[in-house]
């Protein structure tokens, strides 16, 4: 049976740990230069209905990477801007190609697509999840800070898509995770009751409790695509949410600040803070690629 990456609980705690070892062993393979192309003669179409930078290169450059070719569509310009049905593009898609990518609005567009393809289908961003940045968040604070049992992780700013996915990643890894959202901005209804089940999941809307004693702190932007009409609301609703030094001062020395990009200065992050931890975000955004790298790979030719 095809599998799918429409959400991070499409995939089991065990699974998940091969892709980030597998990241692990790609990445450094890259890095030696040496050739990897498991997925020669591959195809992979990729429909973008928003914006993207990371997440459009670094899929086609991934692609290519693992000697694939990488088809990109902007919807705009394709049948699906004109509204033929996700089903019909679903079915069309899956016989030309060996995997479909899709950045959307609608979670139901990733899943309806899901459903009728018959090859893999990888979500790159629905308002409702953004599974692929996580992978490549939870590698990256593997890079940094080893076994993530033991880590205090906190997020802080608008309860979205990537809010969303790092609540999955809380369930499926049974993290400590501490999420700080204005009320009114919370995350996922459904996730949140799931995620309190286990003890080691706190939902506040004191930022400064969610970053007391954190390893780690990840924020994102308060208005995310789609949302731009909101953007003078949401800056006030979210007024002391900027991830600054004296909001930096709860949480231990060694903390790390984590941030998907892009970012806006002096919005839910201090100019001077991503400067600061501006080599680990990057790091983070290169690794967007060895993590895809890893999901595409098995999804369209399974585990090595
Ligand atoms: N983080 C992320 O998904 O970036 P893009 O919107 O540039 O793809
Ligand atoms: N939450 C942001 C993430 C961008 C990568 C958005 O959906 O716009």
């Amino acid at each position: 049976m095809k599998k799918d990456f429409t959400k991070l609980l499409d995939i089991s705690k065990d699974e998940c740990s091969y892709l980030l070892e597998r990241t692990a062993f790609l990445k450094k393979l890259r890095l030696s230069g040496k050739e990897h192309r498991p997925l020669k003669n591959k195809n992979l179409a990729m429909i973008f209905e928003k914006a993207s930078t990371r997440t459009r290169v670094s899929f086609e450059v991934g692609m290519r990477d693992l000697g694939g070719h990488p088809i990109y569509m902007s919807a705009g310009e394709t049948q699906i801007g004109r509204g033929e049905p996700i089903k019909d593009t679903a079915r069309v898609l899956s016989r030309y190609t060996d995997a479909i990518m899709i950045r959307t609005y609608s979670q139901n567009n990733v899943d309806q697509l899901a459903y009728w393809a018959s090859v893999p289908v990888i979500n790159g961003l629905s308002d409702l999840y953004h599974p692929c940045q996580i992978l490549a968040d939870l590698f990256t604070i593997s890079e940094n800070k080893g076994d993530m049992t033991d880590l205090k992780i906190a997020y802080v700013g608008d309860g979205n898509n990537v809010a969303n996915s790092w609540i999955e990643a809380a369930i499926l890894f049974d993290l400590n995770l501490s999420v700080a959202t204005p009320k009114g901005y919370a995350p996922d209804e459904a996730l949140l009751k799931r995620a309190k089940k286990s003890g080691r999941f706190l939902l506040t809307s004191d930022p400064a409790d969610a970053i007391e004693g954190a390893d780690v702190v990840n924020t994102d932007v308060w208005a995310s695509m789609g949302q731009e009409s909101q953007k003078e609301e949401r800056k006030i609703a979210f007024d002391g949410y900027m991830i600054d030094t004296k909001l930096l001062k709860h949480a231990k020395n060694n903390v790390i600040v984590l941030h998907c990009l892009p970012a806006h200065r002096n919005e839910e992050i201090a100019e001077d803070v991503f400067e600061k931890y501006s080599d680990v975000i990057f790091q983070q955004a290169e690794n967007r690629l060895h993590a895809q790298k890893a999901l595409l790979e098995w999804l369209i030719k399974g585990s090595s």
